[in-house]
């Protein structure tokens, strides 16, 4: 189960890539694919999160999850992908909803670091 979860690390650090992705994509060609590609990392973050959480407090592996820092972080995402979710449907919608974006997305990442 240990090589199950380490895909599973690889594939949540390819959906945060994948969100920063396309956040840069966004603020350099507002018009491109990027919500597309936001949104799918957004939801693959939540997707892998959940399931590395599941995998390790089912004793599977040796990692301990922290409840409070996982529900947070589970918060956070939410919200991440809702934001994601309204700047696929309305491209045109303030700068609000991408800096929010970037911006807890940048929260999740400092959690996921230092707590
Ligand atoms: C925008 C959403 C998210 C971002 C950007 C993000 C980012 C990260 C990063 C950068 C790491 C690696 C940290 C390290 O190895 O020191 C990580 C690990 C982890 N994340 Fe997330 N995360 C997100 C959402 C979630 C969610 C929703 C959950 C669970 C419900 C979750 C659960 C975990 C767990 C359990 C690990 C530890 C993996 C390990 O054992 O190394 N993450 N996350």
């Amino acid at each position: 189960m240990e090589i199950v979860y380490d895909a599973l690390v690889v594939l949540h650090l390819l959906g945060m890539a994948g969100i920063v992705s396309g956040v840069v994509a966004r603020s350099v060609a507002p018009a491109g694919p990027a919500p597309a590609i936001t949104m799918y990392s957004a939801g693959a973050q939540v997707l892998t999160g959940v399931a590395l959480v599941g995998i390790a407090s089912a004793g599977l592996v040796a990692a301990e999850p922290d409840n409070t820092k996982v529900a947070v972080k589970l918060g956070i995402a939410v919200i991440v992908l809702v934001l994601a979710h309204i700047l696929w449907r309305r491209p045109e919608s303030g700068k609000g909803v991408f800096y929010g974006l970037a911006g807890f997305t940048l929260a999740n990442v400092v959690i996921a670091v230092f707590w």
